[in-house]
């Protein structure tokens, strides 16, 4: 098999919708809007007409296309409105259009709302996106044997300091690590991972770290607290092997040789293909005090720093 690792180093290129296509996206979004006023708003998907939504729809295209085949990451830009409800509408509208929204938690919730809670820490059972914690790069399809195509992160406000996201590509990684053959194989084996969040009732499961596309490329399932977690509720402690080879992989994760590092802006997207890029984030200090609930009237210049994450699969 060839491994293709070719791509890696290129710049996470930002490009935007055409007015043509944010104005069909917009309408997209308001006839959703009128909806959902009764309930969640990630339940009904958005849906278009081809023959009047060409511009979108070829947007669309395009993006599949980039994420799919070519660089795997990007960064869409001007998803500008101004309060949270219609932010949210037209997160929802968009990324329905573009796969399939998946179930990200026990509660049936397709958006998740990203922003520190002020609660307990990803140490104490929290899950990364309720906290203001740095540091653990990870991917998130770890908690589904099956793995996310896309992972949409759409900034709604920034933090008063911090919270890059650092993006990192699996196959810079496999590059890396390929000086040391017997780190590669033991990260080919399997581990043991938990669905943290996802359902009620826990659910181990075995899957590894580093496996390949059928075109050779490297794909990617991690995030050490959950493998240590499921590691203990499994009782089959880490072996020292794959201790060192977690202490070998976390070490070329903190190289800047491999790491993009992307402050979104307001009304920025980031698109990735999940399984092929690691992420994460510095640690943040926000404008105000964390709160636990946030009125969807609110403006969003008044928030502290706010995304909304999808999890979506090919349609
Ligand atoms: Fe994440």
């Amino acid at each position: 098999m060839n491994i293709n690792v070719s791509n890696f180093r290129q710049a996470v290129s930002k490009i935007r919708l055409s007015n043509a296509a944010f104005e069909e996206l917009l309408s997209a979004s308001a006839m959703l809007g009128a909806e959902a006023k009764t309930g969640r708003f990630d339940i009904k998907h958005a849906c278009i007409d081809p023959f009047y939504s060409q511009s979108l729809g070829e947007a669309l295209r395009n993006i599949r296309n980039i994420i799919e085949h070519e660089s795997h990451v990007l960064i869409l830009d001007g998803f500008r409105t101004d309060n949270l409800a219609s932010f949210k509408s037209l997160v929802w509208a968009f990324g329905s259009l573009l796969g399939t929204p998946m179930v990200q938690n026990h509660l049936g919730h397709k958006v998740i709302e990203v922003y520190d809670r002020g609660g307990k820490s990803i140490e104490e059972g929290a899950r990364y996106h309720q906290t203001r914690q740095g540091a653990c790069v990870h991917n998130d399809g770890v908690s589904d044997p099956l793995p996310i195509d896309y992972l949409i992160l759409a900034c709604g406000q920034k933090a008063l300091l911090g919270g890059e996201s650092i993006l990192i590509d699996a196959s810079a990684v496999y590059a890396e690590l390929m000086a040391f053959p017997e780190i590669l194989e033991e990260l080919k084996c399997d581990f043991y991972f938990e669905n943290r969040g996802m359902s009620e009732d826990e659910c181990l499961f075995k899957a590894p770290i580093l496996s390949f596309s059928n075109e050779g490329i490297p794909l990617i399932r991690y995030f050490r607290v959950y493998i240590e977690s499921a590691h203990l509720k499994a009782k089959m402690p880490l072996t020292l092997a794959q201790v060192q080879a977690l202490d070998f992989l976390d070490t070329v994760l903190d190289q800047s040789s491999v790491q993009h590092r992307v402050l979104l802006e307001p009304g920025q997207v980031l698109i990735s293909a999940d399984n092929k890029f690691l992420h994460t984030r510095t640690h943040f200090i926000d404008m105000h005090s964390p709160r636990s609930e946030i009125d969807d009237a609110e403006p969003l210049n008044a928030l502290n720093r706010y995304m909304l994450r999808m999890w979506l699969r090919k349609q």
